[in-house]
Parts: C-alpha cells; sequence; structure tokens
C-alpha cells in the first residue's frame, strides 16, 4: 500500500487527461514514429493503475499492442488492479519495485520512460541518478523521457478566500516532506529536472498541464480539499481554527467555484 488508492488515482485521472498537454502528446507521437521500431518498449514509473498507458491510448496513434508497457510501481494492489484491468487489451508487464533503485528499475531496451504525478514527489538525488541512466541507456538506442502532471506550486480558488495565499504556502512547504525519496523537490520538481536533462544535452520541452476545476469536478474537489485538510491539521503556522474556517468555506463553494491546481508536463528528447 502507498497511500495512493484506486479509488483516487481513477477520482483525479479525467482532471489529468484534460488537462496533460496535446502538443507535447503529439511531439511524443511524431517523435517515437521518426526514430522507434514498430515494436516499442515504454517504462513507466510509479505507474499506479496505468494512467498514463491509457492517456497514450488516446493520444499517441502508435497501436496499443506494438507498444509493451513496463509499469513500475512499489503499490503491488495498484499493479494488480492495472494488470487485471488491461492484460485482455495491452502488452504489460508489472514490476513490483522501489523506484529509488534506479540501477535495478527494467529500463533495459526502452525507447521512452513515463511518469505522471509521481515527479513532484520525489528528491534531487532520485532525478541526478535518473539522468543518469537517461544519459547512459542513451550509449545504447535513443531514448526519451516524457513526465506529466508535476504540480507547480501554484492553486487559484474562486471565489477567494483571506487564508488561500496562507493554506497554498502551508501546502507547498509541505510538499518538500519526504515522500520515499529524501527531501521531495516538490513544486520545483519539474524546473530541477528540466535543467539537469538540458546539461545533459536533451533537447528539453515544458509545457502546462494545469487542472481547471468547477462544478462538473465536484467530487474531485471535495476530496482535495478533504486531502489538504489531512495534510495541514497539524500546521501551525495556519492553525486548526484558521484550517477549520477555510475548509468551511471552500466545501460551501464546491459547486458553485472554481478552482485551478497548476501543473507542468516535460518531454525530453535525445540529441538529433
Ligand atoms: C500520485 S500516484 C500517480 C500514479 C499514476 N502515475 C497516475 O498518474 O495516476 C504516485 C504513484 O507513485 C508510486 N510511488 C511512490 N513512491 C514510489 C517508490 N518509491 N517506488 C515505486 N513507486 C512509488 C505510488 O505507489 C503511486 O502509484
Amino acid at each position: 500500500m502507498s497511500g495512493f488508492s484506486v479509488d483516487w488515482l481513477t477520482l483525479r485521472e479525467e482532471a489529468d487527461l484534460r488537462s496533460r498537454d496535446f502538443e507535447l502528446l503529439e511531439k511524443v507521437d511524431q517523435w517515437l514514429r521518426d526514430h522507434c521500431a514498430k515494436e516499442l518498449i515504454v517504462a513507466d514509473l510509479g505507474a499506479g493503475t496505468g494512467s498514463t498507458m491509457r492517456a497514450f491510448a488516446n493520444f499517441v496513434s502508435q497501436k496499443s499492442e506494438s507498444i509493451s508497457w513496463r509499469l513500475i510501481d512499489q503499490d503491488s494492489d495498484l499493479l494488480e488492479y492495472a494488470h487485471n484491468r488491461h492484460c485482455d487489451s495491452y502488452r504489460i508487464e508489472t514490476f513490483d519495485l522501489d523506484l529509488n533503485n534506479t540501477a535495478l528499475l527494467p529500463l533495459q531496451s526502452v525507447q521512452l520512460i513515463t511518469a505522471s504525478a509521481l515527479l513532484d514527489l520525489v528528491s534531487e538525488e532520485f532525478v541526478d541518478s535518473i539522468t543518469s541512466q537517461l544519459v547512459s541507456l542513451n550509449k545504447q538506442q535513443p531514448v526519451g523521457l516524457y513526465t506529466a502532471l508535476t504540480y507547480n506550486g501554484m492553486i487559484e480558488w474562486k471565489p477567494g478566500h483571506s487564508l488561500d495565499e496562507k493554506v497554498q504556502n502551508s501546502l507547498n512547504q509541505d510538499q518538500k516532506r519526504d515522500k520515499g525519496f529524501g527531501k521531495a523537490l516538490g513544486p520545483d520538481a519539474s524546473e530541477y529536472l528540466g535543467q539537469r536533462l538540458t546539461e545533459a544535452g536533451f533537447k528539453v520541452y515544458s509545457a502546462d498541464s494545469t487542472w481547471f476545476l468547477d462544478a462538473v469536478d465536484e467530487k474531485l474537489v471535495i476530496e482535495y480539499i478533504a486531502g489538504i485538510d489531512r495534510v495541514l491539521e497539524n500546521d501551525q503556522v495556519l492553525g486548526l481554527e484558521a484550517l477549520k474556517a477555510w475548509v468551511e468555506f471552500r466545501e460551501s463553494h464546491v459547486t458553485t467555484g472554481a478552482c485551478r491546481v497548476g501543473h507542468c508536463d516535460l518531454l525530453a528528447l535525445p540529441p538529433g
């Protein structure tokens, strides 16, 4: 168990899917068609229930049958769910592994490494290590990296509340807490990864994948507010009274208000 339930991942998937940057996915598609054999191997880090695989089925022209997916996660329940849901329609192998052991990840012969809603959890050390792996894999054949839906620290609510900024600051502070990889990069993750990959000679493309949520996303917004409540219940700066007042206000505007949560996508392609 990782703390990411099938229910939560399913709830956020619709917003994730419509927020992924379409042009970046087209670039992925073009690059795969130009540079890779008809049979592809993609490794998805922190795969959860397989949402990146489903996003590719929607946006990438490569036929599902021609892609072998290596779904890597340390949550065996999520992997089992992904396998049971898709083993008839996708070529899937699941790997119950801790991503921290980057040297042991099944990345041999892959053409693309993907990750979604993962990067903000990881540390500088993890990014450095995966960058080195990518450099070394590229000595054998071209390998790209696509990461989606990395939280970037921006949350905007409508209508506004006087505590919105304090809540955002506390949340962004919590984002830097160790999430199993050492001190988390949180909102700085995408920029840090982009810098490292640029230094390593990759062509890096970034794009916005902000969530735009309103009444249609009622259930997701309710869960999102509940999640903030849980994360910040011991926050000393904000205080419990203030947090409760903010949560009540937000709950009362779920169907009449709106919310933007900043995310970004990144694609790194090898030179040439
Ligand atoms: C926010 S979820 C995203 C899941 C999926 N990529 C998606 O977009 O729906 C983060 C995923 O990373 C996995 N994860 C977190 N830390 C991990 C680690 N150290 N090793 C392997 N997987 C990890 C969790 O189990 C979870 O499935």
